[in-house]
Protein backbone atom coordinates (compact mmCIF):
# COMPACT_ATOMS: atom_id res chain seq x y z
CA UNK A 1 0.00 0.00 0.00
CA UNK A 2 2.67 2.51 0.95
CA UNK A 3 4.85 1.81 -2.02
CA UNK A 4 1.68 2.29 -4.33
CA UNK A 5 1.32 5.97 -3.53
CA UNK A 6 4.96 7.27 -2.78
CA UNK A 7 7.10 8.61 -5.62
CA UNK A 8 6.08 11.90 -7.20
CA UNK A 9 3.19 12.38 -4.97
CA UNK A 10 3.08 15.44 -2.87
CA UNK A 11 1.17 15.02 0.59
CA UNK A 12 -1.62 16.73 -0.88
CA UNK A 13 -1.64 14.54 -4.14
CA UNK A 14 -1.45 11.35 -1.60
CA UNK A 15 -4.24 12.08 -0.21
CA UNK A 16 -6.13 12.43 -3.22
CA UNK A 17 -4.70 9.16 -4.82
CA UNK A 18 -5.88 7.49 -1.52
CA UNK A 19 -9.24 8.57 -1.33
CA UNK A 20 -9.12 7.99 -5.16
CA UNK A 21 -7.96 4.08 -4.66
CA UNK A 22 -10.33 3.77 -1.24
CA UNK A 23 -13.60 5.13 -3.69
CA UNK A 24 -12.65 2.67 -6.30
CA UNK A 25 -12.19 -0.49 -4.41
CA UNK A 26 -15.77 0.70 -2.85
CA UNK A 27 -17.56 0.75 -5.93
CA UNK A 28 -15.44 -2.64 -7.08
CA UNK A 29 -16.11 -4.34 -4.06
CA UNK A 30 -18.99 -3.34 -2.45
CA UNK A 31 -21.48 -1.31 -4.88
CA UNK A 32 -24.85 -2.86 -5.94
CA UNK A 33 -27.31 -2.18 -8.53
CA UNK A 34 -30.42 -2.37 -9.43
CA UNK A 35 -29.91 -2.92 -13.03
CA UNK A 36 -26.81 -5.52 -12.33
CA UNK A 37 -28.72 -7.90 -14.01
CA UNK A 38 -29.68 -5.98 -17.31
CA UNK A 39 -27.57 -7.46 -19.77
CA UNK A 40 -26.42 -11.01 -17.98
CA UNK A 41 -30.16 -11.78 -17.20
CA UNK A 42 -32.43 -9.18 -18.63
CA UNK A 43 -35.61 -11.72 -17.26
CA UNK A 44 -34.43 -12.26 -13.70
CA UNK A 45 -36.85 -10.00 -12.41
CA UNK A 46 -39.31 -10.95 -14.23
CA UNK A 47 -38.84 -14.50 -13.27
CA UNK A 48 -38.55 -14.26 -10.08
CA UNK A 49 -42.23 -12.03 -9.97
CA UNK A 50 -44.44 -14.62 -12.02
CA UNK A 51 -43.07 -17.21 -9.44
CA UNK A 52 -43.60 -15.07 -6.17
CA UNK A 53 -47.05 -14.23 -7.50
CA UNK A 54 -47.87 -17.88 -8.71
CA UNK A 55 -46.70 -19.19 -5.19
CA UNK A 56 -48.54 -16.16 -3.30
CA UNK A 57 -52.05 -17.02 -4.94
CA UNK A 58 -51.57 -20.23 -4.29
CA UNK A 59 -51.06 -19.50 -0.58
CA UNK A 60 -51.34 -15.58 0.50
CA UNK A 61 -49.10 -16.99 3.61
CA UNK A 62 -46.08 -17.90 1.41
CA UNK A 63 -45.61 -14.12 1.12
CA UNK A 64 -45.01 -13.54 4.67
CA UNK A 65 -42.72 -16.83 4.81
CA UNK A 66 -40.68 -15.63 1.96
CA UNK A 67 -40.40 -12.16 3.54
CA UNK A 68 -39.03 -13.89 6.67
CA UNK A 69 -36.44 -15.62 4.96
CA UNK A 70 -35.09 -12.65 3.99
CA UNK A 71 -34.72 -10.99 7.68
CA UNK A 72 -33.61 -14.22 9.03
CA UNK A 73 -30.83 -14.38 5.96
CA UNK A 74 -29.50 -10.80 6.35
CA UNK A 75 -29.28 -10.23 10.61
CA UNK A 76 -26.74 -13.89 10.42
CA UNK A 77 -23.63 -12.16 9.06
CA UNK A 78 -25.08 -10.70 6.00
CA UNK A 79 -27.54 -11.04 3.16
CA UNK A 80 -25.64 -14.03 1.68
CA UNK A 81 -28.10 -16.67 1.49
CA UNK A 82 -26.48 -18.48 4.38
CA UNK A 83 -30.06 -19.21 6.08
CA UNK A 84 -30.86 -21.66 2.49
CA UNK A 85 -28.33 -24.18 3.38
CA UNK A 86 -28.85 -27.49 4.12
CA UNK A 87 -27.23 -29.34 6.81
CA UNK A 88 -24.73 -32.40 6.06
CA UNK A 89 -22.98 -35.05 7.54
CA UNK A 90 -19.96 -32.41 7.58
CA UNK A 91 -21.73 -29.23 7.26
CA UNK A 92 -23.99 -27.19 9.91
CA UNK A 93 -26.08 -24.39 8.40
CA UNK A 94 -28.80 -22.47 10.05
CA UNK A 95 -31.49 -24.18 9.80
CA UNK A 96 -31.56 -25.41 13.22
CA UNK A 97 -31.09 -22.25 15.47
CA UNK A 98 -33.91 -21.69 17.36
CA UNK A 99 -35.60 -19.12 15.43
CA UNK A 100 -35.67 -21.11 12.13
CA UNK A 101 -36.13 -24.95 13.43
CA UNK A 102 -39.62 -26.22 12.58
CA UNK A 103 -40.68 -22.32 11.62
CA UNK A 104 -38.99 -21.21 8.56
CA UNK A 105 -40.72 -22.08 4.89
CA UNK A 106 -40.67 -21.15 1.71
CA UNK A 107 -37.01 -23.20 0.68
CA UNK A 108 -39.09 -25.32 -1.95
CA UNK A 109 -40.24 -21.76 -3.96
CA UNK A 110 -36.71 -20.59 -3.56
CA UNK A 111 -35.74 -24.02 -5.04
CA UNK A 112 -38.17 -23.73 -7.96
CA UNK A 113 -37.37 -19.95 -8.90
CA UNK A 114 -33.58 -21.13 -8.43
CA UNK A 115 -33.70 -23.49 -11.05
CA UNK A 116 -35.76 -21.51 -13.39
CA UNK A 117 -33.00 -18.83 -13.69
CA UNK A 118 -30.29 -21.82 -13.84
CA UNK A 119 -31.96 -22.41 -17.42
CA UNK A 120 -32.25 -18.89 -18.17
CA UNK A 121 -29.25 -17.51 -17.17
CA UNK A 122 -26.71 -20.38 -15.52
CA UNK A 123 -24.36 -19.59 -12.87
CA UNK A 124 -25.34 -15.60 -13.00
CA UNK A 125 -28.02 -14.57 -10.95
CA UNK A 126 -27.49 -15.66 -6.66
CA UNK A 127 -29.54 -16.89 -3.93
CA UNK A 128 -29.16 -13.88 -2.31
CA UNK A 129 -30.43 -11.57 -4.64
CA UNK A 130 -33.39 -14.09 -5.12
CA UNK A 131 -33.97 -13.70 -1.59
CA UNK A 132 -34.09 -9.90 -1.46
CA UNK A 133 -36.42 -9.69 -4.62
CA UNK A 134 -38.92 -12.28 -3.13
CA UNK A 135 -38.90 -10.46 -0.28
CA UNK A 136 -40.06 -7.53 -2.13
CA UNK A 137 -42.23 -8.91 -4.78
CA UNK A 138 -44.46 -10.86 -1.70
CA UNK A 139 -44.77 -7.61 -0.11
CA UNK A 140 -45.93 -5.97 -3.29
CA UNK A 141 -48.37 -9.09 -3.80
CA UNK A 142 -49.94 -8.61 -0.54
CA UNK A 143 -50.77 -5.13 -1.09
CA UNK A 144 -47.52 -3.14 -0.03
CA UNK A 145 -45.13 -0.41 -1.67
CA UNK A 146 -42.87 -1.23 -3.81
CA UNK A 147 -39.47 -0.34 -4.15
CA UNK A 148 -36.10 -0.84 -6.08
CA UNK A 149 -34.07 -3.47 -5.03
CA UNK A 150 -30.55 -3.12 -5.47
CA UNK A 151 -28.89 -6.15 -6.54
CA UNK A 152 -25.53 -8.05 -7.04
CA UNK A 153 -25.37 -10.03 -3.92
CA UNK A 154 -23.02 -13.26 -3.95
CA UNK A 155 -23.60 -16.68 -2.19
CA UNK A 156 -21.83 -17.59 0.92
CA UNK A 157 -19.89 -20.82 1.19
CA UNK A 158 -20.27 -20.85 5.07
CA UNK A 159 -22.89 -20.30 7.91
CA UNK A 160 -23.33 -19.79 11.14
CA UNK A 161 -25.22 -21.60 13.67
CA UNK A 162 -24.34 -19.75 16.02
CA UNK A 163 -25.00 -16.11 15.16
CA UNK A 164 -28.27 -17.18 14.06
CA UNK A 165 -28.98 -18.30 17.70
CA UNK A 166 -28.20 -14.92 18.91
CA UNK A 167 -28.71 -12.15 16.40
CA UNK A 168 -32.05 -13.22 15.63
CA UNK A 169 -34.04 -11.10 18.07
CA UNK A 170 -36.52 -13.78 20.10
CA UNK A 171 -40.20 -13.06 21.22
CA UNK A 172 -39.71 -13.03 24.78
CA UNK A 173 -37.20 -9.82 24.37
CA UNK A 174 -38.29 -6.97 25.76
CA UNK A 175 -38.11 -3.19 24.46
CA UNK A 176 -35.05 -2.43 25.35
CA UNK A 177 -33.51 -6.02 24.15
CA UNK A 178 -35.13 -5.25 20.66
CA UNK A 179 -33.26 -2.00 20.21
CA UNK A 180 -30.37 -3.25 20.96
CA UNK A 181 -30.46 -6.35 18.77
CA UNK A 182 -31.67 -3.88 15.69
CA UNK A 183 -28.66 -1.54 17.21
CA UNK A 184 -26.27 -3.90 16.69
CA UNK A 185 -27.54 -4.08 12.91
CA UNK A 186 -27.47 -0.67 12.10
CA UNK A 187 -30.76 0.60 12.66
CA UNK A 188 -32.49 2.59 15.43
CA UNK A 189 -35.56 1.97 17.16
CA UNK A 190 -38.08 3.74 14.51
CA UNK A 191 -36.40 1.70 11.71
CA UNK A 192 -37.50 -1.70 14.69
CA UNK A 193 -41.31 -0.52 14.93
CA UNK A 194 -40.96 -0.18 10.98
CA UNK A 195 -39.79 -3.33 10.56
CA UNK A 196 -41.88 -4.92 12.98
CA UNK A 197 -44.83 -4.21 10.68
CA UNK A 198 -44.00 -7.52 8.64
CA UNK A 199 -46.04 -8.48 10.88
CA UNK A 200 -49.04 -6.91 9.46
CA UNK A 201 -49.16 -10.48 7.16
CA UNK A 202 -48.36 -14.37 8.27
CA UNK A 203 -48.98 -16.71 11.50
CA UNK A 204 -46.93 -17.83 14.24
CA UNK A 205 -46.61 -21.26 16.32
CA UNK A 206 -48.60 -21.09 19.39
CA UNK A 207 -45.33 -21.86 21.51
CA UNK A 208 -44.29 -18.58 20.57
CA UNK A 209 -47.07 -16.63 22.24
CA UNK A 210 -48.34 -19.11 24.66
CA UNK A 211 -46.94 -16.95 27.84
CA UNK A 212 -48.64 -14.18 26.56
CA UNK A 213 -52.03 -15.37 26.72
CA UNK A 214 -52.22 -16.35 29.91
CA UNK A 215 -49.35 -14.42 31.84
CA UNK A 216 -49.05 -10.97 30.91
CA UNK A 217 -51.60 -8.25 31.85
CA UNK A 218 -51.31 -5.70 28.84
CA UNK A 219 -53.53 -8.20 26.56
CA UNK A 220 -56.66 -7.27 25.66
CA UNK A 221 -59.10 -10.15 27.16
CA UNK A 222 -61.21 -10.53 24.59
CA UNK A 223 -58.36 -11.19 22.02
CA UNK A 224 -56.79 -13.33 24.61
CA UNK A 225 -59.61 -15.36 25.07
CA UNK A 226 -60.34 -15.66 21.05
CA UNK A 227 -56.56 -17.53 21.59
CA UNK A 228 -56.79 -19.58 24.28
CA UNK A 229 -58.73 -22.66 22.50
CA UNK A 230 -56.00 -22.96 20.11
CA UNK A 231 -53.15 -22.43 22.12
CA UNK A 232 -54.10 -24.39 25.47
CA UNK A 233 -51.69 -24.01 28.70
CA UNK A 234 -50.25 -27.41 27.41
CA UNK A 235 -50.53 -29.30 23.99
CA UNK A 236 -50.80 -27.35 20.26
CA UNK A 237 -47.62 -26.31 20.15
CA UNK A 238 -47.68 -25.96 16.63
CA UNK A 239 -51.18 -24.35 16.36
CA UNK A 240 -51.28 -21.05 13.86
CA UNK A 241 -52.73 -17.83 14.84
CA UNK A 242 -52.16 -14.71 12.75
CA UNK A 243 -49.54 -11.98 13.68
CA UNK A 244 -52.77 -10.07 12.33
CA UNK A 245 -55.65 -10.83 13.59
CA UNK A 246 -57.26 -8.15 11.51
CA UNK A 247 -55.98 -8.64 8.21
CA UNK A 248 -53.50 -11.42 8.01
CA UNK A 249 -52.82 -11.76 4.38
CA UNK A 250 -52.69 -7.90 3.40
CA UNK A 251 -49.98 -5.69 3.84
CA UNK A 252 -51.49 -2.62 5.89
CA UNK A 253 -50.88 -0.71 8.67
CA UNK A 254 -53.36 -2.62 11.00
CA UNK A 255 -50.70 -4.28 12.68
CA UNK A 256 -50.03 -1.12 14.52
CA UNK A 257 -54.03 -0.48 15.43
CA UNK A 258 -53.86 -3.70 16.89
CA UNK A 259 -50.85 -2.70 19.01
CA UNK A 260 -53.08 0.22 20.33
CA UNK A 261 -55.57 -1.83 21.21
CA UNK A 262 -53.43 -4.66 22.98
CA UNK A 263 -54.03 -7.03 20.62
CA UNK A 264 -50.06 -7.76 19.45
CA UNK A 265 -49.81 -11.60 19.32
CA UNK A 266 -46.14 -11.60 20.67
CA UNK A 267 -44.63 -10.67 23.58
CA UNK A 268 -42.16 -8.47 21.51
CA UNK A 269 -44.84 -7.18 19.36
CA UNK A 270 -46.72 -5.55 22.36
CA UNK A 271 -43.47 -4.20 23.94
CA UNK A 272 -43.33 -1.64 20.95
CA UNK A 273 -46.86 -0.14 22.56
CA UNK A 274 -46.59 -0.75 26.19
CA UNK A 275 -46.04 2.60 27.88
CA UNK A 276 -42.04 3.01 26.32
CA UNK A 277 -40.28 4.59 24.03
CA UNK A 278 -41.30 3.57 20.99
CA UNK A 279 -45.67 4.08 21.58
CA UNK A 280 -45.30 7.40 19.94
CA UNK A 281 -43.80 5.78 16.67
CA UNK A 282 -46.49 3.40 16.58
CA UNK A 283 -49.32 5.91 17.39
CA UNK A 284 -47.78 8.00 13.98
CA UNK A 285 -48.12 4.75 11.85
CA UNK A 286 -51.77 4.35 12.84
CA UNK A 287 -52.74 7.39 11.93
CA UNK A 288 -50.51 8.00 8.83
CA UNK A 289 -50.34 4.95 6.65
CA UNK A 290 -48.37 6.48 4.41
CA UNK A 291 -45.56 7.17 6.62
CA UNK A 292 -45.69 3.35 7.64
CA UNK A 293 -44.96 2.19 3.88
CA UNK A 294 -42.42 4.36 2.96
CA UNK A 295 -40.32 3.85 5.92
CA UNK A 296 -40.59 0.28 5.68
CA UNK A 297 -39.89 0.30 2.00
CA UNK A 298 -36.43 1.86 3.30
CA UNK A 299 -35.95 -0.21 5.86
CA UNK A 300 -36.24 -3.21 4.06
CA UNK A 301 -33.56 -1.05 0.89
CA UNK A 302 -31.45 -0.79 3.76
CA UNK A 303 -32.42 -4.36 5.62
CA UNK A 304 -31.55 -5.39 2.00
CA UNK A 305 -27.45 -3.91 2.23
CA UNK A 306 -26.89 -5.70 5.05
CA UNK A 307 -23.17 -6.71 4.55
CA UNK A 308 -23.35 -8.39 1.00
CA UNK A 309 -20.57 -10.29 0.00
CA UNK A 310 -19.66 -8.82 -4.00
CA UNK A 311 -17.40 -8.52 -6.53
CA UNK A 312 -15.50 -11.64 -6.28
CA UNK A 313 -16.35 -12.69 -2.64
CA UNK A 314 -18.73 -16.01 -2.26
CA UNK A 315 -20.47 -17.97 -5.14
CA UNK A 316 -23.11 -18.09 -7.47
CA UNK A 317 -24.45 -21.04 -6.15
CA UNK A 318 -26.21 -23.31 -9.16
CA UNK A 319 -28.27 -24.97 -6.35
CA UNK A 320 -29.51 -22.41 -3.46
CA UNK A 321 -29.32 -25.47 -0.32
CA UNK A 322 -25.71 -26.36 -1.07
CA UNK A 323 -22.34 -24.84 -2.01
CA UNK A 324 -21.00 -25.73 -5.68
C1 LIG B 1 -38.62 -7.35 16.11
C2 LIG B 1 -38.19 -8.57 16.33
C3 LIG B 1 -38.88 -9.78 15.77
C4 LIG B 1 -39.25 -10.88 16.47
C5 LIG B 1 -39.01 -11.12 17.96
C6 LIG B 1 -39.91 -11.77 15.56
C7 LIG B 1 -40.42 -13.01 15.90
C8 LIG B 1 -41.24 -13.77 15.09
C9 LIG B 1 -41.87 -14.99 15.50
C10 LIG B 1 -41.72 -15.67 16.86
C11 LIG B 1 -42.63 -15.43 14.46
C12 LIG B 1 -43.49 -16.69 14.42
C13 LIG B 1 -42.59 -17.87 14.05
C14 LIG B 1 -43.25 -19.21 14.26
O1 LIG B 1 -44.17 -19.33 15.05
O2 LIG B 1 -42.81 -20.19 13.63
C15 LIG B 1 -42.47 -14.49 13.40
C16 LIG B 1 -43.08 -14.56 12.17
C17 LIG B 1 -42.84 -13.67 11.13
N1 LIG B 1 -41.91 -12.66 11.12
FE1 LIG B 1 -40.97 -11.90 12.72
N2 LIG B 1 -39.94 -11.20 14.32
C18 LIG B 1 -39.32 -9.99 14.40
C19 LIG B 1 -39.08 -9.12 13.35
C20 LIG B 1 -39.39 -9.39 12.04
C21 LIG B 1 -38.92 -8.64 10.91
C22 LIG B 1 -37.94 -7.47 10.98
C23 LIG B 1 -39.48 -9.21 9.80
C24 LIG B 1 -39.30 -8.85 8.34
C25 LIG B 1 -38.63 -7.80 7.90
C26 LIG B 1 -40.33 -10.28 10.25
C27 LIG B 1 -41.14 -11.04 9.46
C28 LIG B 1 -41.96 -12.06 9.91
C29 LIG B 1 -43.01 -12.67 9.12
C30 LIG B 1 -43.43 -12.21 7.73
C31 LIG B 1 -43.55 -13.70 9.89
C32 LIG B 1 -44.64 -14.69 9.47
C33 LIG B 1 -43.97 -15.85 8.74
C34 LIG B 1 -44.92 -16.93 8.22
O3 LIG B 1 -46.13 -16.82 8.34
O4 LIG B 1 -44.37 -17.92 7.68
N3 LIG B 1 -40.23 -10.38 11.61
N4 LIG B 1 -41.60 -13.49 13.80
C1 LIG C 1 -18.15 -32.88 2.87
O1 LIG C 1 -18.61 -34.09 2.31
C2 LIG C 1 -18.79 -34.07 0.92
C3 LIG C 1 -19.35 -35.40 0.49
O2 LIG C 1 -20.52 -35.66 1.23
C4 LIG C 1 -17.49 -33.74 0.22
O3 LIG C 1 -17.71 -33.63 -1.18
C5 LIG C 1 -16.92 -32.45 0.73
O4 LIG C 1 -15.66 -32.20 0.18
C6 LIG C 1 -16.82 -32.48 2.25
N1 LIG C 1 -16.43 -31.16 2.70
C7 LIG C 1 -15.53 -30.97 3.63
C8 LIG C 1 -15.25 -29.54 4.01
O5 LIG C 1 -14.94 -31.89 4.20
C1 LIG D 1 -34.89 -6.29 29.50
O1 LIG D 1 -34.28 -7.54 29.35
C2 LIG D 1 -32.91 -7.53 29.71
C3 LIG D 1 -32.32 -8.87 29.31
O2 LIG D 1 -33.14 -9.91 29.71
C4 LIG D 1 -32.78 -7.23 31.20
O3 LIG D 1 -31.42 -7.22 31.61
C5 LIG D 1 -33.40 -5.88 31.47
O4 LIG D 1 -33.40 -5.61 32.85
C6 LIG D 1 -34.81 -5.79 30.93
N1 LIG D 1 -35.25 -4.41 30.97
C7 LIG D 1 -36.42 -4.06 31.43
C8 LIG D 1 -36.73 -2.60 31.41
O5 LIG D 1 -37.24 -4.86 31.86
C1 LIG E 1 -60.82 -5.53 23.26
O1 LIG E 1 -61.28 -6.03 22.03
C2 LIG E 1 -62.68 -5.97 21.92
C3 LIG E 1 -63.09 -6.73 20.66
O2 LIG E 1 -62.45 -6.22 19.55
C4 LIG E 1 -63.13 -4.52 21.92
O3 LIG E 1 -64.52 -4.43 21.81
C5 LIG E 1 -62.68 -3.88 23.22
O4 LIG E 1 -62.96 -2.51 23.20
C6 LIG E 1 -61.18 -4.09 23.43
N1 LIG E 1 -60.81 -3.64 24.75
C7 LIG E 1 -59.86 -2.74 24.97
C8 LIG E 1 -59.61 -2.42 26.41
O5 LIG E 1 -59.21 -2.21 24.08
Amino acid sequence: MGSYITGSCTPTNTKISLSLFFLLVGVASAQLSSTFYGTSCPNALSTIKSAVDSAVSKEARMGASLLRLHFHDCFVNGCDASVLLDDTANFTGEKTAGANANSLRGFDVIDTIKSQLESLCPKVVSCADILTVAARDSIVALGGLTYTVPLGRRDSTTASLSAANSNIPAPTLNLSALITAFSNKGFTAKELVALSGSHTIGQARCTTFRTRLYNEANINASFATSLKSSCPTSGGANNLSPLDVTSPTSFDNAYFTNLVSQKGLLHSDQQLFSGGSTDSQVNAYVSNPATFRTDFANAMIKMGNLSPLTGTNGQIRTNCRKVN
